[in-house]
């Protein structure tokens, strides 16, 4: 069989190919019906010659007979018809053009997916139209429509102050509403485009200008459409080819998928994540073509074979080396709810991230968002229409962005029995890309050599074994004042034992490091190979970092294998910022410090910690003592069991 034969039955996801996209802009009309929503389509589809012929005179002539007054809402409604009928050719979509370009709204009416659509990213919308009713004012759907435009990252929004007719075209109103929009929308970081003044039922402003309004200066909304820029291409974008199939043809295997964004040759060197596989790509088939092509890009459904044959699958993503997704199995989430049940804490949902099924665990719902007035709460659940911003924890690792770097791979979905219930956009910020240090390997012809001295022999020798008490929690929790006063009691017994403190070590092997994310997990991973080398030493080292990344934790402990004792030493924010030993959180909540562990930078609790110090209830004394029992157990018992033996021996 022929291969290409073969590709061409697979559907292909995109609606449109990649050439029209690029002479295309895709907008979203948003707006309650009421304010004249269909209105406006009609009206444009009309004005700019797009609806199909005789259409206009044939719903005109039909409401003269039956004596009612003409709607354009009826106009829709044919064409809404013919299109559940399937008799107009494109069922999904309501194209028009201006002379400069070609525009498809995305969200005509009767599109009751649109919303979901646009959550997805199925239908990424470049900009907006946003209607207001003029005779109603600005209520607070139209807040919400605002809020969810920011949401799903469009920024380029003409408002509509529609039937302009029904307030006697009265410039007064018309500025009271504008007003009031742009402040809302500035509390959102939103500055409209355009707000135009119009009436859709009459045409004012729609492609004319109206000499009802002739105190408004500004474009109409054709001269505004043809004022958007087209988003940047995603051409220019990083490379994001998420596979969607393996195929076997003959011998080879072709991976399929459909570039998100960038381009890619033959001879490029990739990687696929999350297993960071890097192999190079032998060829490129084309879909629609026989053709064997050099190179594709965004938008084009390719299927490449690679140079060696490495294990890929479904959900895995391929990218240039250079430019990898970030992988990572937590992420913000500024999401949209759509369920008739809540999005609940510690719930397991179903995320769908491109082609990546990931199992999610809601860890954390930071705040629901009133969007008529904006207030934010902490609530355990998200009900339904609600915006939130929600931390994710999925089992394994997952490729993704986040969405202001590309907004193709920087959205999910949440599925819940088939359904698409939610959804939203991606924000890394606070959290590290757990690819960079597996990737880092820089030295290389290197063998491991063997000390004389057994551990065994170093613990004799000391009374007890060495090892590493890693002590986490958030600054202000007590973890330096502990882990001094218990060096301190070590030390009296006449034990090794060395402090290791974020703060002192921060200001020499580590001084090059900040508070970032990717900083922070490089401050975990020195000091969980210098704990490792103390402990191997024989020393019992106490190390006191704030490390409030699972991962990075993981990592330390996986340094020291055997060795390792994770501490938690538990205090929450609000006992935190009451200590405030050092001033800290008092300058983070007024903006001085910024990412602030707590209070503008997350803290992962430690799931199975060795040990929980609460000193919320416990006082230094009582912590100490858990600590020296704790000591006891782990590092000189094991010893005294060792000597039993040896003697029982001789
Ligand atoms: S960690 O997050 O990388 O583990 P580490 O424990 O080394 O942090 O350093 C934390 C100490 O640095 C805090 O006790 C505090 O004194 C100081 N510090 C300065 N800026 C920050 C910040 N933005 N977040 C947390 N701690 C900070």
């Amino acid at each position: 069989m022929k291969k290409n034969t073969v590709l061409k039955e697979i559907e292909t996801p995109n609606l449109m190919n990649a050439s029209e996209e690029n002479t295309t802009l895709k907008i979203v009309i948003v707006g309650h019906v009421d304010h004249g929503k269909s209105t406006l389509v009609g009206r444009l589809l009309h004005d700019t010659n797009s609806l199909p012929d005789g259409k206009f005179a044939q719903i005109q002539q039909s409401c003269k007979k039956r004596g009612m007054p003409f709607e354009w809402s009826f106009l829709m409604d044919a064409l809404q018809a013919e299109r559940d009928q399937g008799i107009t050719i494109d069922t999904s979509q309501i194209w028009f053009k201006t002379a400069l370009r070609n525009y498809v709204i995305i969200d005509a009416p009767g599109h009751k997916e649109f919303l979901k659509n646009m959550i997805s990213g199925a239908a990424q919308s470049e900009a907006a139209l946003l209607i207001i009713d003029a005779k109603e004012g600005v209520k607070e759907q139209s807040k919400r429509h605002g809020y969810l435009l920011h949401l799903l990252g469009v920024r380029q929004i003409a408002v509509l102050v529609n039937k302009m007719d029904m307030v006697n075209y009265d410039e007064r109103k018309f500025n009271e509403i504008e007003k009031e929009y742009r402040a809302y929308l500035k509390d959102i970081g939103v500055t409209p485009t355009f707000v135009i003044p119009v009436s859709a039922r009459e045409g004012d402003h729609i492609i004319a200008h109206s000499d009802k309004m002739k105190w408004y200066k500004g474009p109409t909304v054709l001269e505004a459409l043809d004022k958007f820029k087209q988003t940047p291409a995603l051409n220019d974008l990083p490379l994001r080819l998420p596979v969607q199939d393996v195929y076997k043809f003959d011998e080879r295997r072709i991976i399929v998928g459909r570039i998100d964004s960038g381009t890619l040759k033959v001879g490029d060197e990739i990687i696929f994540s999350p297993t960071n596989r890097s192999v190079k790509v032998a060829s490129i088939e084309q879909w629609h073509s026989d053709d064997i092509a050099s190179k594709a890009s965004a938008g084009e459904s390719v299927g490449i074979t690679l140079s060696e044959q490495i294990f890929v699958e479904r959900g895995h993503v391929a990218s240039h080396k250079k430019n990898a997704p970030f992988l990572t199995n937590i992420f913000r989430a500024k999401l949209f709810w759509l369920g008739h049940k809540p999005l609940v804490l510690n719930k397991r949902y179903k995320l769908k991230l491109g082609t990546q099924e990931v199992t999610a665990e809601v860890k954390e719902i930071e705040q629901v968002v009133d969007t008529g007035n904006l207030e934010r709460a902490k609530q355990s659940q998200v009900e339904r229409g609600a915006v939130a911003e929600v931390i994710f924890r999925i089992r394994g690792t997952a490729a993704i962005d986040e969405f202001t770097n590309n907004p193709r791979t920087g959205r999910f979905v949440v599925i819940e029995d088939y359904d698409v219930v939610g959804g939203g956009i991606i924000d890394l910020e606070g959290f590290a890309d757990q690819r960079v240090k597996e990737q880092n390997v820089k030295s290389g012809n290197l063998t491991a050599v063997d000390s004389h001295i057994t551990t065994d022999q170093r613990s004799l020798a000391n009374g007890h074994q060495g090892g590493v008490l890693w002590f986490t929690g958030l600054s202000g929790s007590g973890k330096s004042t502990l882990a001094m006063e218990l060096q301190q009691r070590l030390f009296a017994k006449g034990y090794h034992v060395y402090v290791l403190d974020g703060d002192n070590v921060r200001s020499g092997l580590n001084k090059d490091l900040g508070f970032s994310a990717t900083d922070r997990t490089e401050n975990i991973r020195r000091v969980g190979e210098v704990a490792a080398l103390f402990a191997s030493a024989g020393v019992i080292v106490i190390t006191s970092f704030i490390s409030p990344y699972r991962e990075d934790r993981r990592r330390a402990r996986a340094a020291a294998a055997d060795y390792f004792n994770q501490i938690y030493i538990k205090a929450d924010v609000k006992t935190c910022k009451t200590r405030d030993p050092k001033g800290l959180y008092k300058k983070a909540i007024a903006g001085e410090i910024k990412e602030f562990t707590g209070i503008s930078a997350p803290y992962e609790e430690p799931e199975n910690p060795d040990l929980i110090v609460d000193t919320a209830i416990l006082s230094v004394d009582e912590s100490i003592a858990l600590l020296m029992e704790y000591v006891q157990k782990q590092f000189v018992e094991p010893v005294k069991t060792m000597r039993d033996v040896i003697a029982g021996g001789i």
